[in-house]
């Protein structure tokens, strides 16, 4: 009796601890479901963006396929802040706005600069650097202002304000440039090393990267103070994210902490 008694008593724990097994597992289980479900999608965040613009985003190809840089480092830190995970998201840059609009990418941080015509389309956060624009050229070729671009062909990205620069100069300074637009920043590089462009129009902190890497190639920084390249976070229009990422953004640019991915991505001796 006593026997049986206790025997019952396992067998009733075996299959209490088999019940609870099962509850745990079923409950990991839930848990991994959820982790695709809506409820915890909503603490993912896909950041769209163009990874051919060194130091803010890149793939180093020696270590894999993921994306770094200021732009990567800035977005995680501002969705640590608010509770969301971002992952960065390569896309070539024309279709960042389109991305957001449809959904594939919840914000974009791309070294995008908020113009007047994109924001018709998005909404952007505060800027939170600003670069100027560069041309790039072969050592020894006589190329330094927007002015020498006369008769030249000339490179940009496609849907870049480089490329509205350049078609500028065409339609309104009536210069006779041939405009090649390319959707990346190292293939255009690469048809000013191979002599097909003569020039191309690149943000400096970007060029720097470039012709560090390529010394034949030297940079002349476009003078002209209204042609300054703003970076901002895009949004799809009217997304709630936009004003949560931007009070957390002041934040980090009052405390410091922008300051900080600055001198990380930019500085001297910068991270790369
Ligand atoms: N600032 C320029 C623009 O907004 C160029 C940005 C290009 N960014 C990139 N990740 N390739 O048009």
């Amino acid at each position: 009796m006593k026997l049986k008694r206790r025997f019952g008593l396992v067998f009733t724990s075996v299959i209490l601890a088999g019940v609870l097994t099962a509850c745990g597992t079923s409950d990991d289980k839930d848990e991994s479901s959820t982790g695709s479900s809506n409820d915890t999608d909503k603490n993912v965040l896909i950041m769209g963006t163009s990874a051919d613009y060194p130091p803010f985003e890149f793939v180093e190809t020696a270590t894999g396929e993921e994306i770094k840089g200021f732009d990567v480092d800035l977005a995680k830190a501002l969705g640590k802040k608010l509770g969301y995970e971002v992952k960065p998201k390569d896309i070539d840059f024309n279709g960042l706005i389109p991305a957001l609009e449809n959904g594939q990418a919840d914000l974009v941080l791309a070294g995008m600069t908020p113009t007047p015509e994109r924001i018709k389309t998005v909404d952007f956060s505060d800027t939170y650097y600003t670069s100027r624009n560069m041309i790039i050229t072969k050592k020894g070729s006589d190329i330094k202002t927007p002015a020498d671009l006369e008769g030249k062909t000339v490179g940009v990205q496609l849907a870049s304000i480089q490329e509205g620069l350049v078609t500028d100069l065409v339609k309104e300074e009536k210069l006779d440039i041939k405009v090649e637009k390319l959707n990346r920043i190292p293939e255009i590089v690469q048809q000013i090393i191979s002599g097909r462009y003569d020039a191309a129009v690149i943000e400096d902190t970007v060029s720097k990267g470039y012709l560090a890497d390529n010394k034949e190639l030297v940079g002349s920084l476009i003078e002209d103070g209204s042609e300054e390249a703003g970076s901002a976070i895009a949004f799809k229009k009217d997304s709630k994210l936009k004003d949560e990422f931007n009070e957390k953004l002041k934040e980090m640019k009052e405390n410091g902490e922008v300051e900080k991915l600055v001198l990380k991505w930019f500085g001297d001796g910068a991270a790369k």
